[in-house]
């Protein structure tokens, strides 16, 4: 197993370092063309005409920028800070910061906080992190829906809280489902393709896990498995020699 998951990081370091290759490749050729032509024509172009080649060069180092920003978000909350988050708390705190945004696209938001299922042990910020990026593929994903509904759950399932987050947005084929966790795969014009990779990372390192379910044309739901904080009773009165993850039912080990 050491082996396969060595293997599959040194899979992962290529396949991240051939996308960057190729997101910084693109532009760098895209503005030393623009920079070509430009030079051998300007005498001749119009002012208007030399603004064309200007705004294509601006354009192309803004999506440099963004692709540097965006292998900032890869590195940051490395080493996590958990902490005991109540999860109707940090949605309330998270409408705020997105409520205006999803009801300006008429979006209805449904969430169901069970009360068995609401105090769970993460980085914060990290987890603010993904479900931004999960919020934002789906409201990407429902401008076609007639009637958008983005639905958030948690429900208990032993010593993991599993969170839902549901879109009825134009879904995925099964072909797709697989490549989203891949770097630089995206389907957006101006998507980095690295909203979920980065996301799985920081749930990975706290102990969290994600996986999803979605049907072309239906809609998706993206479920994260998040460690529960420990009980008063569990922390005092824990038995002996019987540890958190040996408690975990398996199909939702993080
Ligand atoms: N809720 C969803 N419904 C349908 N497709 C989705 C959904 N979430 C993700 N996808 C698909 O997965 C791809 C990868 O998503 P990811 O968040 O990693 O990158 P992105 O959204 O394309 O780019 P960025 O996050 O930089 O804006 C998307 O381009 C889209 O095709
Ligand atoms: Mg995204």
């Amino acid at each position: 197993a050491a082996i396969d998951e060595a293997t599959e990081m040194m899979n992962n370091i290529g396949c991240l370092f051939s996308g960057i290759r190729h997101e910084i490749g693109n532009p760098l050729n895209s503005i030393k063309m623009a920079l070509t032509v430009l030079q051998n024509n300007i005498n001749k172009y119009s002012p208007e005409e030399i603004d064309v080649y200007f705004n294509r060069i601006s354009g192309e180092i803004g999506k440099m920028e963004t692709l540097l920003k965006s292998l900032k978000n890869f590195s940051m909350f490395e080493t996590p800070r958990t902490s005991n988050i109540d999860l109707a708390m940090f949605f309330d705190n998270l409408m705020q910061l997105l409520g205006a945004d999803i009801q300006s696209k008429k979006i209805e938001f449904r969430i169901d906080i069970a009360p068995d299922a609401r105090q769970i042990m993460v980085d914060p910020r990290a987890l603010q992190h993904v479900t931004m990026n999960l919020l934002a593929n789906a409201v990407d994903a429902m401008t076609e829906t007639q009637k958008p509904l983005l639905q958030v759950r948690s429900q208990s399932r032993g010593n993991v809280i599993l969170l839902s987050i549901t879109d009825n947005g134009c879904g995925m084929s099964n072909e797709l489902a697989r490549d989203v966790f891949k770097p630089f795969f995206t389907t957006k014009p101006h998507g980095t393709g690295l909203g979920l990779v980065i996301s799985k990372k920081m749930l990975s390192q706290m102990h969290c896990g994600i996986d999803l379910v979605s049907e072309k044309g239906v809609g998706t739901t993206f479920h994260l498995t998040l460690p529960k904080s420990a009980t008063k009773a569990q922390r005092t009165d824990a038995p002996p020699g019987k540890s958190r993850e040996n408690q975990q039912p398996s199909a939702f080990a993080c």
